[in-house]
C-alpha cells in the first residue's frame, strides 16, 4: 500500500507514464497483445507467427529504443501503430516494462 502511494507521488510528478501508458495499451495492443501482453492466439494464427509474451525475456530484452521503434516502425508482421504521439509511445513503453 504504502509503495503504491509512493507509486501514484512519482506519477504526479511526471516520473512515470505507465498509468497512461496502460490506457493507450488497453486502446491499441490489447486487442492483438492481449490484457497482460500475453498474445492472443488467433492473431498469432492469423498472422502465422508465434508471439512472445511482452512479459518475456526475448521482449523485455530489448531496449527503450527498440520497443519505440516496434511500436512506430512495425517489426515482422505486425504493422507500425499509427497516431501515436511521441509521450504515448514513451507511455506505453513504460507500461510494457511494468509487465515483466
Ligand atoms: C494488429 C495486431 C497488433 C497490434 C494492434 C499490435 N501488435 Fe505488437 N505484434 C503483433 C504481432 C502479430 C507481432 C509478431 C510479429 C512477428 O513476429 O512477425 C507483434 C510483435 C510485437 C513486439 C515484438 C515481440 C518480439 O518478440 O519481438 C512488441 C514489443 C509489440 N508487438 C508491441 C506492441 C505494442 C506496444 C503495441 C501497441 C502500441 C502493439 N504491439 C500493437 C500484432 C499486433
Amino acid at each position: 500500500m504504502r509503495a503504491f502511494a509512493i507509486f501514484l507521488a512519482l506519477c504526479g510528478l511526471g516520473f512515470a507514464g505507465a498509468p497512461e501508458g496502460k490506457a493507450v495499451f488497453q486502446a491499441r495492443c490489447q486487442p492483438c497483445h492481449g490484457a497482460n501482453g500475453e498474445g492472443k492466439e488467433a492473431i498469432a494464427k492469423m498472422f502465422k507467427v508465434e508471439m512472445h509474451p511482452l512479459a518475456s525475456k526475448e521482449v523485455q530484452s530489448k531496449s527503450d529504443a527498440e520497443l519505440k521503434k516496434v511500436i512506430t516502425a512495425g517489426t515482422g508482421k505486425m504493422k507500425p501503430v499509427s497516431g501515436l504521439s511521441g509521450e504515448q509511445v514513451d507511455d506505453v513503453v513504460a507500461f510494457v516494462r511494468t509487465l515483466k
